[in-house]
């Protein structure tokens, strides 16, 4: 519910849940005044003003020496207003000035959920009750228009955010910092929690207090990148996993970013997230409009798990669209750890023949099936089909994995292009790079231009040709590079830029064009893993490939930092083989599949290598999977340990809406000789309710598992254990 009361200027948003208010003051000013637990009233008492050196005054504010922007929590800061913390805009005047001043202009309430031009977005379900608003705020003398866009989803506590600029001036005026959200905290005491990473070891959990000073990460990457995931929380510095207040912020974005938590010299809060002001500049012709992306926000005052489980539905139910929003996703079997590149027609039928025997639904033919691609030093780009590896047409060999009862998937890397290929021979001008320099390779591979309608028209037609000729019913997205050497040889000087978030429109426009084309083709993403694991790409990607790290000890580390933000239907996680290609670990088969199974299940090994007694387990774990899959992948996500601070367990476990029904998983990550017990608490099962552990063969209530908790077996490293509770 969205409320505006004229007299007071003070503007609420209402959730189930939370209350998001602000306050349109005398000198019309958006002010931020709370962002919390539900609670009746206004705020406007959190607004102080004193007389301060240094802070300086709006020219209307008269003598009024107690008012300046600088010490008022604001909700969208700009720079030129005398407020010296970090702006959330700036833009440049024809004159080459930096200021504006931003004053309300009128509100707009409606019951339909806003888009965005090019961009992924939330959507309201049938019958779901959403509502919206356009806050204008204009700047009188350039003509500018910022519209701050409000989507409130009553009954999933989630606030979206996005801003949209309109030049309704004369000129042209040049946006240097468009930040898609912004909120004050006037007081308090926060930690910033991100999750950092690196190629194979994605989203490891990081907490930091919020000192005087600024604290940001983000990337210039192009992607939203393995190093930095755009989501973050801010917390308050006694919350955590079940108690105390938070705050988390999604960008739905896959490329650069920026989130920003600046501590003042008074010691309000300022938290920004959006588009980075580094490599961004976009000229804005007379009549023209901007769109930043959008921003979900999500409030708990009962810590950490509370939170994830409310953006976990939010992806699940208004992020993740089309076919296989609520399908079951196909148990899948990749060629990449098996064979790499050294694969043919014999090679793919042995491994999709053994599997199918096991219930395996799907083959994903990964990198090397097209043009001269027998290594990663060529190839890309030349996306036709390689039918002398193959011994035949695509046609026929997804026929042939059709024939065995299993689905047929692809790889591409539509965005990339190799030095050593037909396509880079016949338009060396289409990649990314700086005229006269030498540019950066990495993997052998230069990234295209598709902030060009061209490229990006050419990339479709070769894919679609690809996928309309043979029975793909998934394809492999992969993204192998960050971008360098950013120019776009389509740009005038001025408009450089514009290249980087160019390049992402590109991107969404080929993903939205093979969406429609394809509906019920399955998309996974992939970044060389999990180097574009974000909101954005879940919008046509329907699951990501978490990382190219498939060790299951790692992936405890890496999936337990995806959940804070993402749920598990989510995260492609795969059973390799050991000793494992990235750690050379050995853990037991039965640990790799209690690791996946909580993901986008699937095999990445040749099945004819493994043991029988392995083999046995593949069904067993595929049935398994299958069975558990409501409540795995649609109930409620507890995190019962933190691998990073006690790193002899990861335990976690999925509760069904119901309660009637759980699944919990822990794994010894190391282990000592005389070892201490261990003992996990439960989490979200009825206390009054009595569970039977189908693998212990014994009863216990809720209460005692939950409050009393449970012996794991004793230690021997790497092992699992995987418990079904069911009451009746
Ligand atoms: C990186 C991916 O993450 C891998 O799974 C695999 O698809 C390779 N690229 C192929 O080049």
């Amino acid at each position: 519910m969205i409320i505006y009361n004229k007299e007071s200027g003070i503007i609420t948003l209402s959730t189930k849940n939370t209350t998001y208010q602000m306050q349109v003051d005398k000198h019309k000013y958006l002010m931020h005044l709370y962002y919390g637990k539900k609670a009746a009233g206004d705020f406007g008492q959190l607004i102080t003003g004193a007389d301060r050196g240094f802070s300086g005054n709006p020219f209307d504010a008269g003598d009024e020496r107690v008012y300046s922007l600088d010490q008022f929590p604001l909700e969208f800061p700009f720079r030129g207003s005398a407020d010296f913390r970090t702006p959330a805009f700036v833009m440049q005047n024809p004159d080459g000035s930096k200021g504006c001043d931003l004053r309300f202009k009128e509100i707009n309430i409606s019951d339909k959920k806003y888009t965005l031009r090019g961009l992924p977005t939330s959507y309201a379900n049938d019958g779901e009750r959403i509502s919206t608003v356009d806050i204008s705020l204009a700047d009188d003398v350039s003509g500018i228009e910022v519209h701050l866009l409000y989507g409130v989803f009553e009954d999933r506590d989630v606030i979206t955010r996005a801003v949209r600029v309109c030049n309704k001036g004369k000129g042209e005026m040049k946006l240097l910092k468009v930040s898609s959200a912004s909120f004050d905290m006037p007081f308090g005491d926060y930690d910033f929690i991100t999750f950092h990473g690196r190629h194979a070891m994605e989203r490891q959990f990081q907490r930091v207090p919020v000192e005087h000073g600024k604290y940001e990460i983000g990337s210039l990457r192009g992607a939203s990148s393995h190093q930095y995931n755009p989501f973050v929380m801010l917390a308050e510095r006694e919350a955590g996993e079940y108690a105390g207040d938070c705050i988390g912020i999604h960008f739905v974005y896959s490329g650069n970013f920026l989130a920003e938590a600046e501590k003042s010299q008074y010691g309000s809060t300022r938290v920004i997230m959006g588009l980075p002001d580094d490599m961004f500049s976009w000229s804005l012709k007379s009549g023209e409009s901007f769109d930043a992306p959008e921003v979900l926000m999500a409030y708990s005052d009962k810590g950490f798990s509370e939170l994830s489980n409310i953006f976990h539905e939010f992806i699940r139910e208004n992020i993740e669209r089309g076919y296989w929003k609520h399908r079951r996703r196909p148990v899948l079997i990749n060629n990449w750890e098996a064979t790499y590149f050294n694969f043919d027609k014999e090679k793919l039928i042995s491994i999709a023949r053994e599997a199918s025997k096991f219930g395996v639904e799907m083959l994903v033919l990964d990198d090397g099936w097209f043009g001269k691609r027998e290594s990663d030093t060529s190839g890309l780009g030349d996306w036709k089909v390689n039918t002398k590896k193959l011994g035949g047409t695509l046609g026929e060999l997804s026929k042939e994995i059709n024939d065995l009862g299993m689905k047929f998937g692809l790889w591409f890397e539509p965005e990339m292009i190799s030095e050593d290929s037909d396509l880079f021979r016949a338009h060396p001008d289409w990649v990314i790079r700086i005229p006269d320099r030498d540019y950066s390779r990495s993997r052998f591979q230069l990234v295209l231009d598709f902030s060009r309608k061209e490229v990006v028209d050419y990339i479709f037609n070769e894919m679609t040709e690809v996928l309309d000729n043979a029975n793909i019913a998934y394809i492999k997205w992969d993204m192998n590079r960050s971008l360098t050497d950013i120019y776009s040889k389509a740009l005038s000087a001025e408009c450089q830029g514009e290249m980087m978030h160019r390049f992402m429109l590109g991107t969404y426009d080929l993903l939205e064009r093979l969406c429609t084309r394809y509906p019920e083709m399955l998309i996974e993403g992939c970044a060389g893993g999990g180097g574009r694991f974000d909101t954005g790409m879940l919008a046509y990607e329907s699951q990501i490939w978490c990382s190219d790290n498939t060790d299951a000890i790692d992936r405890c580390l890496i999936q337990y930092g995806t959940s804070f933000g993402y749920p598990t239907i989510t995260m492609g996680a795969h059973v390799s083989a050991v000793p494992n290609e990235q750690t050379g670990r050995v853990t037991p088969f039965e640990t790799r599949g209690a690791v996946a199974m909580p993901g986008t299940f699937g095999y990445e090994l040749d099945p004819n290598k493994l043991s029988e007694e392995d083999k046995r387990q593949i069904q067993e774990q595929i049935d398994t999977f299958i069975e558990d899959y409501e409540v795995s992948h649609f109930g409620r996500y507890y995190r019962l340990s933190d691998p990073f601070e006690k790193s002899e367990i990861s335990a976690w476990m999925s509760v069904a809406k119901d309660k009637k029904k759980a699944i919990f998983t822990a794994v010894a990550l190391s282990a000592h000789a005389n070892d201490i017990p261990h003992f996990v608490k439960m989490r979200g099962l009825d206390p009054e309710a009595c569970y039977t552990v189908k693998e212990l063969q014994k009863e216990f209530t809720g209460a005692s598992l939950m409050y009393g908790g449970l012996p794991l077996p004793y230690g021997r490293e790497y092992r699992s254990v995987m418990y079904h509770l069911s009451c009746e």
